[in-house]
């Protein structure tokens, strides 16, 4: 196949009228059928994967996102090659048995086209799909499936959550970005297998390594497999979503379909998502770092979505920690402008990555030893990694459980009152746990619930 491949691209490629800028390239193209690039490559130590790179007829690299009102409406992604032109998907509330398919809805999709070229890596060009599916029930369960005419996917059954039980589950991963088929994949599956009735997955940035790297896209997707597609998720970019010159990844914004009530310019990047008794937010911690102008939009976006609309609990994810676990790294920017803004709202936790190990303390100490005990909000700071790229740890007071070379997932519940947190190991051990109890104009009070087993420090 190989080498029939390789012949192919020897007489095709110079036909094509390609443009192959230095590194990468991608652009979006009118629609109509054409030619897909077979011709291949190795490089960075990688096997190209066939399966995990080149798109077909039938729908691959499906994934829900949630919406910015996540009870009643989710958002459907998927790719195929650029022979499908059209899209849809067909939803119905779920049966015991085969009748729902008597009482199907349908929404047309959007469609994109990518092409995408990293390096000497061969050129990937695919129709990208997107669906926002509204009208749902809150607490119903639905089944959905993606495509066209003969060129289905399986029907996916999914829950949506219920507001009237005040009850919320996620899952959150830090860094996944190296080695994701071969040594994330058994991270989000033990995570799905030990808590399959979550409401949603959380991805704190740095989900691949290459922001423009399609396998790393397909082993990110491989690795999910149908988890990706059963439970929604929300992500916030890291560096290594982003390439040279702040550009987002090209594929961000076509294989994810995230709110885009942010500030303009970020969309998808910096978002709100709006539980009834939660809100999660998404800031872009790159553009946090690189651009005033984007900083200083996302600090007053964020004051005025925390002061417009208060949620009893508040979680919000992005990539870069505002207090470090790795020795002589800090944020001191990110810190000194969005610290204050998380004490005055008095966020309940702030999930992050970046930093190849764990860390989480609800800070009274900067990592340089600094004391800032009047400003204790109650906020619970998390930094995690879930893929298989380790640093080393400090012995910064802030962290009141820490570990290096431990692949991590974690669980957050929210029930009422009540913020229940679990982190676990790869194989699925306990290793750090604690609840931050909430009442009324007071800070959260910590009950730390951390297991008797040793630090791997
Ligand atoms: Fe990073």
């Amino acid at each position: 196949m190989y080498n029939k491949v390789l012949k192919l691209a020897i007489f095709v490629v110079p036909l094509l009228s390609l443009t192959v800028y230095s590194g990468f390239l991608y652009e979006n193209h009118a629609i109509g059928p054409e030619l897909q690039q077979h011709n291949h490559s190795q490089s960075e130590n990688a096997i190209l994967s066939e399966k995990l790179l080149y798109p077909s007829r039938d729908p691959d690299r499906i994934i829900l996102n949630l919406t910015e009102t996540p009870e009643t409406s989710i958002a459907i992604n998927w790719r195929t090659d650029t022979t499908i032109l059209s899209g849809t998907v067909e939803w119905a509330e779920a049966t015991a048995g085969t009748e729902f398919r008597d009482n199907t809805m349908s929404v047309s999709a959007d469609l994109e086209r990518l092409t995408v070229k990293h390096g000497e890596e061969p050129t990937v060009t695919a129709n990208y799909f997107s669906v926002k599916v509204e009208g749902l029930k809150a607490g119903g369960k639905y089944v959905y499936r993606v495509g066209t005419i003969d060129a289905w996917s399986e029907w996916h059954q999914i829950q949506m959550p219920d507001a009237s039980k005040q009850k919320l589950s996620f899952i959150y991963f830090g860094d996944a970005q190296n080695d994701i088929k071969s040594m994330w994949s058994r991270v989000i599956r033990e995570a799905y297998k030990t808590f399959p009735k979550i409401d949603f997955m959380l991805h704190a940035g740095d989900l691949i390594n290459r922001h423009d790297r399609d396998i790393e896209w397909g082993e990110w997707f491989y690795a999910g497999s149908f988890i990706h597609a059963t439970v929604p998720s929300v992500m916030t970019p890291g560096n290594h979503e982003y390439g040279k010159d702040i550009v987002l990844s090209p594929q961000w914004r076509r294989q994810f379909n995230l709110p885009l009530n942010g500030p303009k310019g970020l969309e998808e990047t910096c978002y709100v998502v709006n539980y009834t008794t939660l809100k999660v937010i998404s800031l872009d911690a790159e553009q946090i770092d690189e651009s005033p102008i984007y900083l200083e939009k996302q600090k007053i976006w964020l004051d005025s979505v925390l002061t417009a609309d208060p949620k009893k609990w508040t979680a919000i994810t992005f990539h870069y920690p505002v207090f470090s676990t790795k020795p002589n790294r800090d944020n001191e920017n990110l810190r000194n402008h969005f610290k204050p803004l998380f004490d005055k709202h008095k966020v309940d936790i702030v999930l992050q990555g970046h930093d190849h190990a764990y860390g989480r303390g609800m800070v009274s100490n900067v990592p340089t030893g600094t004391m800032i005990k009047d400003e204790i909000s109650g906020t619970m700071y998390v930094v995690s990694v879930s893929g298989p790229k380790m640093y080393d740890i400090s012995n910064d007071p802030w962290m009141e459980r820490k570990a290096r070379n431990t692949q991590l997932f974690q669980i957050i519940t929210i029930d009422d009152n009540t913020l229940s947190y679990e982190a676990y190991t790869a194989h699925g051990e306990l290793y750090d746990a604690f609840e931050l109890i909430k009442s009324a104009k007071k800070i959260n009070k910590l009950v730390n619930r951390i297991p008797a087993s040793d630090e791997r420090l």
